[in-house]
């Protein structure tokens, strides 16, 4: 089926002769004869497209699609007005007609007219289903969290989201500073304009110059072409420089201009060009130190720091890491097919106390690791990488610790362990039993005693 369509007018010659030919086009077509009567219609059944005559009794044609976009808000509405009466194909059109034919006409225009409607709002719906699906792909809904520090970021984000300001986004790598450009850009007016993202830092500074400016044919060895730069590319849009502090002092030259003025001219080029785009920083240097040591321009670092915003390392917003892990255990469990596996308890802890100085993305990489090396299985210490274990000290080591086919003496592993710990104990504290007792929690004198028992004496330095 083409689509449905509702036929309206009260000269039911030519409603036949529509509805026949609507017919023999394939399309699925009723009828009514005045604007209530196709009101009601409405109300029982979906219909694409309706194609109404504006002058009825009762309900006439404006009053009918006002109505029925209420009704069906994306209906497609065609006109039918009687030669002369542009004024009301004006009016018809406010109210959200999409295109209108003069009486009399040939029944082909009309199925000329009506295909291209319902192409034009197919496409339309076909948009906004991108566009949301977009949207929800860069969206906050997407940065999973559940720790105050990261709401404070969100919160200063969604402030700055709608607005034109520069914004400067620091923190450690992995931290999400990529995720929250991106939900910057399309949460703002400019989100169905290009986010164009460079990374500063792969790029090298010869050929970072005409990526981000663009070059004119010849203008250097092997530019055998001319080639529009990223800014361009951005324009009407948002520019994310990734990286920014590995730019060289040369090019932020260039850059302070298009924060200034927005103009720049393309390599080899005497030719300004004008952009309309917003930009987006991020870096995981300390900007101020690099302007300190002459790395960065101090007046450029002013420019790109009017709204700050700095993501917290994973270490210090410790209440996120148990709804990533649930969050990245879904999302590739589902994107290979396999049951999550589950953590116990213990690991679970581990991870929290873990530095994580990779960020949110070194747990993302350990989780997925995870999912496709036990799927369905309760992940326990042992089956964690060795510097999850060596981070949280001998205890754990001993935890994970794996008995052998031929047995081994639990008596044996027990006295060890504790030689390590007194040891450790004593060595921390310069041998000052006293402290020594005190950080294993033992009085002085059961401490001297397990010491002289040991034979630990002969370890002193
Ligand atoms: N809060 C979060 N919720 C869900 N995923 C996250 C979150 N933070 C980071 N990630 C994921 O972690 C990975 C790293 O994030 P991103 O690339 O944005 O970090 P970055 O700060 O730009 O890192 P780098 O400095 O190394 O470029 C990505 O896969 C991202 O989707
Ligand atoms: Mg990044």
């Amino acid at each position: 089926m083409k689509g449905r369509i509702l036929v309206v007018d009260d000269e039911a010659v030519i409603v036949r002769a529509l509805v026949k030919y609507l017919e023999q086009e394939g399309y699925d077509v009723e009828s009514a004869a005045d604007g209530s009567e196709a009101i009601e219609k409405c109300k029982d059944k979906h219909f694409d497209l309706v194609l109404t005559d504006l002058s009825m009794p009762k309900v006439n044609g404006i009053e009918l699609i006002r109505e029925i976009k209420l009704l069906i808000p994306n209906i497609c509405c065609v006109v039918m007005t009687a030669f002369g009466s542009i004024v009301s194909a004006v009016e018809a059109m406010k109210a959200g007609a999409f295109h209108y034919i003069t009486k009399p006409f040939e029944l082909e225009d009309v199925g000329h007219i009506i295909e291209k409607a319902l192409e034009h709002s197919r496409l339309k719906e076909q948009n906004m289903i991108l566009r949301r699906q977009v949207t929800t792909k860069y969206g906050f809904e997407n940065i999973i969290g559940a720790s105050d520090e990261l709401a404070e970021v969100l919160n200063l984000v969604s402030r700055v989201a709608d607005t034109d300001s520069t914004v400067l986004i620091l923190g450690e790598s992995g931290t999400g500073k990529e995720l929250i450009a991106r939900a910057i850009h399309y949460n703002s007016r400019r989100a169905d304009r290009p986010l164009v993202p460079v990374n500063c830092g792969a790029i090298p500074e010869n050929l970072l110059e005409s990526e981000l400016f663009g070059h004119v044919r010849g203008s250097f060895t092997g530019a055998v072409n001319s080639k529009r730069g990223r800014f361009e590319v951005a324009s009407g849009g948002t520019i994310f420089l990734d990286e920014i502090g590995d730019m060289s002092l040369r090019l932020q030259v260039k850059i302070l201009r298009v924060l200034q003025e927005r103009k720049f001219e393309p390599v080899g080029s005497t030719k300004t060009v004008e952009v309309d785009v917003r930009i987006i920083t991020a870096t995981n240097q300390n900007l101020e130190k690099l302007v300190e040591k002459g790395g960065f321009r101090e007046d450029l670092y002013y420019r790109l720091n009017v709204i700050p915003v700095t993501v917290p390392p994973l270490r210090q917003r410790i209440s996120d890491i148990p709804i990533l892990i649930d969050h990245f255990l879904r999302v590739y469990s589902e994107a290979n097919d396999l049951p999550p596996p589950y953590l116990a308890e213990d690991t679970l802890s581990l991870f929290v106390n873990y530095r994580w100085p990779g960020n949110v993305r070194e747990l993302e990489n350990t989780i997925e690791r995870l999912v496709v090396l036990h799927p369905g299985r309760e992940i326990t210490m042992t089956d964690l990488p060795e510097k999850f274990l060596e981070a949280s000290g001998t205890v754990v080591k001993h935890t994970s610790f794996h008995i052998p086919e031929s047995g081994i003496s639990l008596k044996n592993v027990v006295d060890d362990f504790e030689n390590t710990l007194i040891l450790k104990a004593l060595e921390k504290t310069g041998w000052n039993k006293n402290k020594a007792a005190h950080l294993l929690k033992l009085n002085r004198t059961t401490l001297v005693e397990k010491i002289k028992k040991k034979h630990l004496e002969k370890f002193v330095e």
